[in-house]
């Protein structure tokens, strides 16, 4: 597949935009989607801007500073949910676009921030040409995947990105714990599974995909629950080699 432009990868978010659909395959794919189209419209309500502490607002920040000063393309909000953290890429002055697997998610992303580009996708098997991205941000949204997907998962994310593309990975971090909440968001019913693992195989992975993590945060749960959080700021080697 061919490198894009910013341009034109606008342009292909802005078509696969125009027909939403529902990825069905595999199962937990499903789970997740319907899952979060249930809870979609709570999880606006409780997180109506965005759920990040003043050290992730940071972490965002410093993202994009680098992925300006790289210019090496636009910037996709993977799981962007309701589109919250786009938004605010965006006002940090990059060209950023959202894709979530939840058809509600997105339809309320595009209510709320309708001067942006969101489509349905995975990111299992993204919908963008090679090479394209300057930044790709997955902020909470790669823990429900099972483990033994992941690396495809970072596999695509390495795939996306341009060389001297950065990703910022925000996720919950545990000792390979499988939750299986039954309800979520506002007491919703969820079928979504949860797989908390530690941040040494989350650094494992990125580095497995040919990304080379160059800052990492660890963060204690700012609601006090308990449960650690971490982000990792990975860059894609310059010559865009895969260690895979
Ligand atoms: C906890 S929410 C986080 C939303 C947003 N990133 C934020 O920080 O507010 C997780 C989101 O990831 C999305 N998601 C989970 N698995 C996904 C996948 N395979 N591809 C795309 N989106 C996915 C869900 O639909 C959901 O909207």
């Amino acid at each position: 597949m061919r490198g894009c432009s910013r341009l034109s990868c606008r342009a292909r978010l802005s078509e696969a935009a125009a027909s939403v659909g529902r990825v069905t395959e595999p199962a937990f794919l499903a789970a997740v989607s319907t899952s979060y189209d249930t809870v979609a419209d709570t999880y606006v309500e409780r997180f109506p801007v965005s759920r990040l502490g003043p050290l992730g607002h940071a972490m965002l920040r410093a993202f994009a500073e680098v992925v300006l000063a790289e210019r090496k393309g636009p910037v996709a909000d993977v799981g962007c949910g309701p589109g919250g953290l786009t938004a605010e890429l965006a006002g940090h002055g990059l060209d950023a676009s959202g894709i979530d697997l939840s058809p509600r998610m997105i339809e309320l992303a595009r209510a709320a921030h309708p001067e942006l580009p969101f489509a349905v996708g995975s990111m299992t098997a993204l919908d963008l040409p090679d090479g394209g991205l300057g930044g790709l941000l997955a902020h909470f949204s790669t823990h429900h995947t099972p483990p033994d997907q992941l690396p495809g998962v970072f596999a695509e994310f390495h795939r996306t990105l341009a060389p001297g593309g950065h990703l910022l990975l925000g996720t919950h971090l545990g000792q390979d714990e499988h939750l299986r909440p039954t309800v979520g968001y506002g007491g919703h019913p969820v079928s979504y599974e949860s797989y908390l693992v530690p941040g040494e195989r989350i650094a494992a992975l990125i580095d497995d995909a040919g990304l080379t993590v160059v800052a990492r945060l660890d963060e204690p749960s700012p609601d006090g629950a308990g449960r650690s959080f971490a982000y990792f700021l990975a860059r894609k080697d310059a010559r865009g080699v895969s260690r895979r």
